[in-house]
């Protein structure tokens, strides 16, 4: 999982913007930056990661259109070089490299991939679903009701925002046996995934990360290797495809696929939930209202994906010598598309940084993608968000941020998300004074 950085790294240059990508300044407030860029260098040249940043809603938009220009078989390697002994702990659980699947296949294999994706994450199969995601997210209300009984506060983060999204992706995947316990195994593997290879990390906690990920691979390698998935199961449809070659699909591509779709269909989601309720929260108004206007929770959701998207930046490869943006770019130069910047973009929408949920055209944001490559979960992230922000809203209408501070954002180069949301119960307006009785 290493990226192979040798393609062109020409210097900086002069009066570039600079930017750390990895800093916590950088994830907590990315849009003075991304201002920065689109005006000044909007197909940039990072030195640290070697990649070329792509601020222009525009820009972006004709890359995802010419998918065989710019292919995105560089989309899950490695940002920064790993270290030895992580590769080891990764190579000693079987875990070399994910073979093309999804998000990381230019190919013919593509297409054959993902259509039963497609149809197992449909508007129909998301719109049958909802009363499990409803039953899922009261579940996980009640344990945060608890939670909030008991110690006064509840970190909505670690909490609703993390768990729902796991559970409804296995119950989706037809594995929903999963225990509890398993839960929080499986977002300590994911979120292992995303900061091993989209962070800066150091030797000893890339040692620490590995071992997780390595622990995730073999999961997914016995979940896989099922042989009574369900044939109406994403298992089961794999177990019907055929290759171009006619060929069935190997081990290690379903593996690969139920690694896709286990990380990114809830790491991205958790991320938004948190995010799109940590901008509610902030206003006390904002936040009652989620769970008593018709359509608001839907519409905040959508504002969040434009503003604030969970998947933030995503890679591609060239695969000629291209013009973008006024830059000319050589065969093998790795782009980072900037999502946020696109949808902050004042050339593609009205004072973007206003959060403005009915706004006209909310929708046409890239949150999503675009193309060839567009997200297959987009139905299913939407459902989730609006049904948790409307039921946490309805059964926690006092809910206030326990803290004044900006909570801590994941400090990495595609996904963003406050990692700590912690919240309580507004204190009770005290009742006025009665006059004692004369
Ligand atoms: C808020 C939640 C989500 C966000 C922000 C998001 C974002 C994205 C984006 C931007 C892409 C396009 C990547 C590219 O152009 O290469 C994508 C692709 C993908 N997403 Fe999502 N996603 C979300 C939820 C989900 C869910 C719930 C699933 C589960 C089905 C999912 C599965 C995938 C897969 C498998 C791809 C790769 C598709 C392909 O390359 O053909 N995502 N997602």
């Amino acid at each position: 999982m290493t990226t192979d950085t040798s393609a062109a790294a020409p210097a900086a240059a002069p009066g570039a913007p600079a930017v750390d990508l990895f800093s916590q300044e950088f994830a907590a407030d990315p849009f003075p930056v991304h201002d920065r860029l689109r005006r000044s260098a909007p197909v940039h040249h990072d030195p640290v990661t070697r990649l070329w940043l792509v601020s222009r809603d525009e820009d972006i938009r004709q890359v995802l259109r010419e998918p065989s220009t710019y292919r995105n078989d560089n989309a899950l390697g490695s940002v920064l070089p790993l270290r030895l002994p992580a590769l080891r702990i990764l190579d000693r659980a079987g875990f070399k490299t994910l073979p093309p699947a999804l998000f990381n296949n230019s190919g013919d294999t593509h297409p054959v991939l993902r259509g039963p994706v497609l149809k197992l994450f449909g508007a129909q199969r998301v719109r049958a679903a909802l009363p499990m995601i409803e039953r899922v997210t009261h579940e996980e209300l009640d344990l945060m009701a608890a939670g909030l009984d008991a110690t006064g506060r509840h970190d909505f983060a670690r909490g609703p925002a993390r768990t729902i999204p796991v559970r409804v992706m296995l119950e989706m995947l037809g594995v929903p046996e999963a225990a509890r316990a398993d839960i929080a195994t499986i977002a300590d593997w994911t979120d292992a995934f995303i900061t091993l290879f989209w962070g800066r990390t150091d030797k000893d906690e890339q040692r620490r990360l590995a071992q997780l990920v390595g622990e995730f691979y073999i999961w997914l390698c016995d979940l896989a290797a099922r042989p009574d998935a369900p044939d109406d199961s994403l298992l089961g449809a794999l177990a019907r495809v055929r290759m171009p070659d006619g060929s069935p699909v190997p081990p290690e591509v379903a593996v690969a696929v139920c690694s896709n779709l286990m990380v990114a269909g809830h790491v991205t989601t958790s991320q938004m939930i948190s995010t799109a309720a940590y901008r509610a929260l902030e206003h006390t108004g904002r936040w009652r209202a989620l769970g008593r206007e018709p359509g608001l929770a839907e519409a905040w959701t959508e504002e969040t994906l434009r503003r604030e998207p969970s998947l933030t930046a995503w890679r591609r490869v060239t695969s000629r010598p291209v013009t973008l943006g006024g830059v000319d770019l050589p065969e093998g130069a790795e782009l980072l598309l900037l999502f946020t910047a696109a949808g902050t973009d004042p050339e593609a929408f009205e004072e973007p940084e206003r959060i403005c949920p009915m706004r006209e055209g909310g929708r046409a944001h890239l949150g999503f993608g675009l193309g060839r490559h567009r997200c297959p979960g987009a139905e299913l992230a939407r459902a989730e968000g609006r049904v948790v922000l409307a039921a946490a809203s309805e059964r926690f209408p006092d809910l206030r941020l326990a803290t004044e501070e900006r909570p801590p954002f994941l400090e990495l180069v595609s996904f963003r998300a406050p990692t700590r949301l912690e919240v309580e119960h507004a204190p009770r307006p005290a009742e006025p004074r009665r006059s004692p009785p004369q």
